[in-house]
Protein backbone atom coordinates (compact mmCIF):
# COMPACT_ATOMS: atom_id res chain seq x y z
CA UNK A 1 0.00 0.00 0.00
CA UNK A 2 1.35 3.46 -0.90
CA UNK A 3 1.45 6.11 1.92
CA UNK A 4 -1.03 8.38 -0.34
CA UNK A 5 -3.85 6.69 -1.58
CA UNK A 6 -5.80 6.00 1.37
CA UNK A 7 -6.93 2.49 1.14
CA UNK A 8 -10.07 1.12 0.21
CA UNK A 9 -12.01 -2.13 1.83
CA UNK A 10 -15.26 -3.09 -0.11
CA UNK A 11 -17.43 -5.45 1.05
CA UNK A 12 -19.73 -7.05 -2.04
CA UNK A 13 -22.20 -8.97 -0.89
CA UNK A 14 -23.75 -10.21 -4.47
CA UNK A 15 -27.09 -11.66 -3.92
CA UNK A 16 -26.96 -12.43 -0.75
CA UNK A 17 -28.52 -10.91 2.68
CA UNK A 18 -32.05 -9.69 2.83
CA UNK A 19 -32.70 -5.95 3.71
CA UNK A 20 -33.56 -7.81 7.44
CA UNK A 21 -30.47 -9.80 7.11
CA UNK A 22 -28.50 -7.35 6.03
CA UNK A 23 -29.94 -4.46 9.09
CA UNK A 24 -28.32 -7.19 11.77
CA UNK A 25 -25.20 -7.22 9.69
CA UNK A 26 -24.49 -3.83 10.22
CA UNK A 27 -25.72 -3.73 14.01
CA UNK A 28 -22.92 -6.43 14.42
CA UNK A 29 -20.25 -4.85 12.38
CA UNK A 30 -20.28 -1.51 14.14
CA UNK A 31 -20.10 -3.58 17.56
CA UNK A 32 -17.49 -4.85 16.05
CA UNK A 33 -16.34 -2.04 15.10
CA UNK A 34 -16.68 -0.54 18.17
CA UNK A 35 -14.77 2.59 19.62
CA UNK A 36 -12.07 2.18 17.11
CA UNK A 37 -14.28 2.61 14.18
CA UNK A 38 -13.61 6.44 14.35
CA UNK A 39 -9.48 5.97 13.87
CA UNK A 40 -10.02 2.94 11.19
CA UNK A 41 -12.39 4.81 8.73
CA UNK A 42 -10.31 7.73 9.02
CA UNK A 43 -7.36 5.18 8.06
CA UNK A 44 -8.96 3.13 5.75
CA UNK A 45 -12.13 4.17 3.68
CA UNK A 46 -15.14 1.17 4.71
CA UNK A 47 -17.62 -0.02 1.89
CA UNK A 48 -20.57 -1.94 1.45
CA UNK A 49 -22.39 -2.76 -1.25
CA UNK A 50 -25.60 -5.33 -0.97
CA UNK A 51 -28.32 -6.21 -3.50
CA UNK A 52 -30.40 -3.26 -4.40
CA UNK A 53 -33.00 -3.68 -2.12
CA UNK A 54 -31.06 -3.39 1.05
CA UNK A 55 -29.27 -0.69 0.06
CA UNK A 56 -31.87 1.86 2.02
CA UNK A 57 -32.19 -0.03 4.90
CA UNK A 58 -28.15 0.05 4.79
CA UNK A 59 -27.54 3.18 3.90
CA UNK A 60 -29.97 4.37 6.91
CA UNK A 61 -27.92 2.19 9.28
CA UNK A 62 -24.73 3.44 8.12
CA UNK A 63 -25.61 7.02 8.99
CA UNK A 64 -23.19 9.43 10.78
CA UNK A 65 -20.75 5.51 10.90
CA UNK A 66 -18.29 6.86 7.80
CA UNK A 67 -18.85 3.37 6.30
CA UNK A 68 -20.48 4.21 3.30
CA UNK A 69 -23.01 2.80 0.53
CA UNK A 70 -22.04 0.99 -3.04
CA UNK A 71 -24.32 -0.23 -5.93
CA UNK A 72 -23.31 -3.56 -7.36
CA UNK A 73 -24.82 -2.35 -10.97
CA UNK A 74 -26.51 0.43 -12.47
CA UNK A 75 -28.03 1.06 -15.83
CA UNK A 76 -26.13 2.94 -18.73
CA UNK A 77 -29.19 4.96 -19.39
CA UNK A 78 -30.14 7.93 -17.39
CA UNK A 79 -33.89 7.43 -17.21
CA UNK A 80 -36.55 5.78 -19.31
CA UNK A 81 -38.65 2.39 -20.01
CA UNK A 82 -36.29 -0.02 -19.35
CA UNK A 83 -38.29 -2.61 -16.92
CA UNK A 84 -36.19 -3.76 -13.86
CA UNK A 85 -33.36 -1.60 -14.66
CA UNK A 86 -31.92 1.40 -11.96
CA UNK A 87 -30.50 4.84 -12.10
CA UNK A 88 -27.45 6.43 -11.30
CA UNK A 89 -29.71 9.17 -9.97
CA UNK A 90 -31.86 6.92 -7.97
CA UNK A 91 -28.89 5.15 -6.62
CA UNK A 92 -27.43 8.84 -5.63
CA UNK A 93 -30.54 9.39 -3.93
CA UNK A 94 -30.05 6.81 -1.98
CA UNK A 95 -27.13 8.05 -0.95
CA UNK A 96 -24.68 5.68 -2.69
CA UNK A 97 -20.84 6.97 -2.90
CA UNK A 98 -19.93 4.42 -4.94
CA UNK A 99 -21.08 1.35 -7.87
CA UNK A 100 -19.40 -1.51 -9.08
CA UNK A 101 -19.38 -1.98 -13.03
CA UNK A 102 -17.81 -4.38 -15.25
CA UNK A 103 -17.69 -7.36 -12.28
CA UNK A 104 -16.70 -10.18 -13.54
CA UNK A 105 -19.78 -12.70 -13.13
CA UNK A 106 -21.95 -9.49 -15.37
CA UNK A 107 -19.44 -9.87 -17.79
CA UNK A 108 -19.74 -13.32 -18.39
CA UNK A 109 -23.43 -14.03 -16.65
CA UNK A 110 -25.16 -11.22 -18.52
CA UNK A 111 -23.14 -10.50 -21.56
CA UNK A 112 -21.87 -7.02 -20.33
CA UNK A 113 -19.21 -5.67 -22.92
CA UNK A 114 -16.17 -3.06 -21.68
CA UNK A 115 -18.32 -1.16 -23.93
CA UNK A 116 -21.43 -0.75 -22.10
CA UNK A 117 -19.30 -0.76 -18.81
CA UNK A 118 -17.43 2.33 -19.54
CA UNK A 119 -21.02 4.50 -20.55
CA UNK A 120 -22.52 2.46 -17.11
CA UNK A 121 -18.92 4.51 -15.29
CA UNK A 122 -19.66 7.22 -17.13
CA UNK A 123 -23.65 7.48 -16.05
CA UNK A 124 -22.34 7.06 -12.17
CA UNK A 125 -19.74 10.19 -12.31
CA UNK A 126 -22.55 12.13 -14.05
CA UNK A 127 -25.00 11.49 -10.77
CA UNK A 128 -21.78 12.34 -8.80
CA UNK A 129 -21.29 8.71 -7.80
CA UNK A 130 -17.64 7.00 -8.08
CA UNK A 131 -17.48 3.90 -10.36
CA UNK A 132 -15.18 1.08 -9.02
CA UNK A 133 -14.77 -0.49 -12.38
CA UNK A 134 -13.70 -4.46 -11.96
CA UNK A 135 -10.96 -6.15 -14.70
CA UNK A 136 -9.22 -9.56 -14.71
CA UNK A 137 -8.49 -12.45 -16.99
CA UNK A 138 -9.99 -15.73 -17.03
CA UNK A 139 -7.56 -19.33 -15.80
CA UNK A 140 -7.14 -20.03 -19.68
CA UNK A 141 -5.87 -16.36 -20.51
CA UNK A 142 -3.40 -16.75 -17.44
CA UNK A 143 -2.37 -19.88 -19.12
CA UNK A 144 -1.89 -18.25 -22.74
CA UNK A 145 0.19 -15.92 -21.57
CA UNK A 146 -2.91 -13.04 -22.34
CA UNK A 147 -3.26 -11.63 -18.97
CA UNK A 148 -1.46 -8.26 -19.92
CA UNK A 149 -3.55 -8.19 -23.28
CA UNK A 150 -7.05 -9.12 -21.73
CA UNK A 151 -6.32 -6.68 -18.57
CA UNK A 152 -5.01 -3.74 -20.93
CA UNK A 153 -7.58 -4.15 -23.50
CA UNK A 154 -10.57 -3.74 -20.69
CA UNK A 155 -9.13 -1.10 -19.39
CA UNK A 156 -8.64 0.77 -22.19
CA UNK A 157 -12.41 0.17 -23.40
CA UNK A 158 -13.73 0.12 -19.80
CA UNK A 159 -12.40 3.80 -18.94
CA UNK A 160 -12.78 5.27 -23.13
CA UNK A 161 -15.84 7.17 -21.31
CA UNK A 162 -14.58 8.91 -18.69
CA UNK A 163 -13.00 12.20 -18.68
CA UNK A 164 -10.06 13.31 -17.48
CA UNK A 165 -10.95 15.57 -15.41
CA UNK A 166 -13.37 12.78 -13.24
CA UNK A 167 -9.95 10.27 -13.73
CA UNK A 168 -9.09 10.87 -9.82
CA UNK A 169 -12.78 9.73 -8.55
CA UNK A 170 -12.07 5.80 -10.60
CA UNK A 171 -11.14 2.91 -8.42
CA UNK A 172 -10.18 0.02 -10.45
CA UNK A 173 -11.01 -3.54 -9.04
CA UNK A 174 -8.04 -6.00 -10.34
CA UNK A 175 -9.98 -9.23 -9.89
CA UNK A 176 -8.66 -12.61 -11.21
CA UNK A 177 -11.44 -14.76 -12.24
CA UNK A 178 -9.93 -17.48 -11.42
CA UNK A 179 -9.34 -16.19 -8.11
CA UNK A 180 -13.03 -15.32 -7.24
CA UNK A 181 -15.24 -17.09 -5.45
CA UNK A 182 -12.68 -20.46 -5.43
CA UNK A 183 -10.18 -19.85 -2.16
CA UNK A 184 -7.50 -19.65 -4.67
CA UNK A 185 -6.21 -16.45 -4.28
CA UNK A 186 -3.56 -14.34 -6.28
CA UNK A 187 -0.30 -14.44 -4.37
CA UNK A 188 0.68 -10.78 -3.40
CA UNK A 189 4.01 -10.84 -5.91
CA UNK A 190 1.27 -12.12 -9.01
CA UNK A 191 -1.10 -9.34 -8.00
CA UNK A 192 1.77 -6.41 -7.20
CA UNK A 193 2.34 -7.71 -11.08
CA UNK A 194 -0.84 -6.71 -12.55
CA UNK A 195 -1.25 -3.72 -10.11
CA UNK A 196 2.09 -2.34 -11.67
CA UNK A 197 0.66 -2.98 -15.20
CA UNK A 198 -2.50 -1.21 -14.27
CA UNK A 199 -0.46 1.90 -13.14
CA UNK A 200 1.23 2.39 -16.09
CA UNK A 201 -1.79 1.92 -18.08
CA UNK A 202 -3.52 4.85 -16.01
CA UNK A 203 -0.53 7.19 -15.61
CA UNK A 204 -0.46 6.75 -19.77
CA UNK A 205 -4.13 7.41 -19.79
CA UNK A 206 -4.59 9.99 -17.18
CA UNK A 207 -0.96 11.79 -16.39
CA UNK A 208 -0.20 12.43 -12.66
CA UNK A 209 -3.67 11.31 -11.59
CA UNK A 210 -3.11 8.15 -12.57
CA UNK A 211 -1.22 7.81 -9.33
CA UNK A 212 -3.87 8.90 -7.47
CA UNK A 213 -6.37 6.07 -8.85
CA UNK A 214 -6.82 3.30 -6.00
CA UNK A 215 -6.92 -0.24 -7.53
CA UNK A 216 -7.99 -2.67 -5.20
CA UNK A 217 -7.37 -6.03 -6.06
CA UNK A 218 -10.41 -9.11 -5.65
CA UNK A 219 -10.33 -13.07 -5.13
CA UNK A 220 -10.69 -15.13 -2.50
CA UNK A 221 -9.15 -12.33 0.05
CA UNK A 222 -9.65 -12.93 3.66
CA UNK A 223 -8.61 -12.54 7.20
CA UNK A 224 -5.77 -14.62 6.90
CA UNK A 225 -4.11 -13.36 3.37
CA UNK A 226 -5.26 -9.89 3.30
CA UNK A 227 -2.36 -8.20 5.23
CA UNK A 228 0.24 -9.61 2.95
CA UNK A 229 -1.55 -8.86 -0.16
CA UNK A 230 -1.99 -5.41 0.85
CA UNK A 231 1.56 -5.03 2.05
CA UNK A 232 2.17 -4.67 -1.61
CA UNK A 233 2.92 -0.90 -3.08
CA UNK A 234 0.21 -0.65 -5.69
CA UNK A 235 -2.20 -2.65 -3.62
CA UNK A 236 -4.50 0.01 -2.68
CA UNK A 237 -7.53 -2.23 -0.68
CA UNK A 238 -9.95 -4.82 -1.44
CA UNK A 239 -13.04 -5.63 -3.24
CA UNK A 240 -14.00 -9.26 -0.94
CA UNK A 241 -16.96 -11.10 -1.54
CA UNK A 242 -17.18 -14.72 0.44
CA UNK A 243 -15.55 -13.27 3.51
CA UNK A 244 -17.41 -10.26 3.83
CA UNK A 245 -20.64 -11.93 4.45
CA UNK A 246 -19.61 -12.77 7.76
CA UNK A 247 -19.35 -9.33 10.27
CA UNK A 248 -16.25 -10.77 12.00
CA UNK A 249 -13.86 -11.68 8.73
CA UNK A 250 -14.77 -8.01 6.88
CA UNK A 251 -14.16 -6.30 10.59
CA UNK A 252 -10.65 -8.43 10.68
CA UNK A 253 -9.66 -7.43 7.19
CA UNK A 254 -10.49 -3.78 8.12
CA UNK A 255 -8.13 -3.88 10.71
CA UNK A 256 -5.58 -5.54 8.64
CA UNK A 257 -5.66 -2.83 6.27
CA UNK A 258 -5.55 -0.33 9.05
CA UNK A 259 -2.45 -1.94 10.71
CA UNK A 260 -0.30 -1.49 7.68
P1 LIG B 1 -14.58 -13.56 -3.49
O1 LIG B 1 -15.31 -12.53 -4.51
O2 LIG B 1 -13.94 -12.73 -2.42
O3 LIG B 1 -15.70 -14.43 -2.97
O4 LIG B 1 -13.58 -14.31 -4.29
C1 LIG B 1 -14.68 -11.33 -4.88
C2 LIG B 1 -15.56 -10.60 -5.86
O5 LIG B 1 -16.20 -11.25 -6.70
O6 LIG B 1 -15.63 -9.35 -5.83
Amino acid sequence: MSTHRRPIIAANWKMHLTPSEAARYVASLLELMGTRMDTQTAEVEVVLAPASPALDRVAQALSGSGICVAAQNVSAEPEGALTGEISAAMLADLGCRYGIVGHSERRALFGESSELVSRKAAALLTCGIHPIVCVGETLAEREADRTRAVVETQLGESLAGIPEARANELVIAYEPVWAIGTGQTATPAMAQTVHELIRGHLRTRFGASGDEIRIQYGGSVKPENAAALLAEPDLDGALVGGASLYPESFASIVRAAAGL
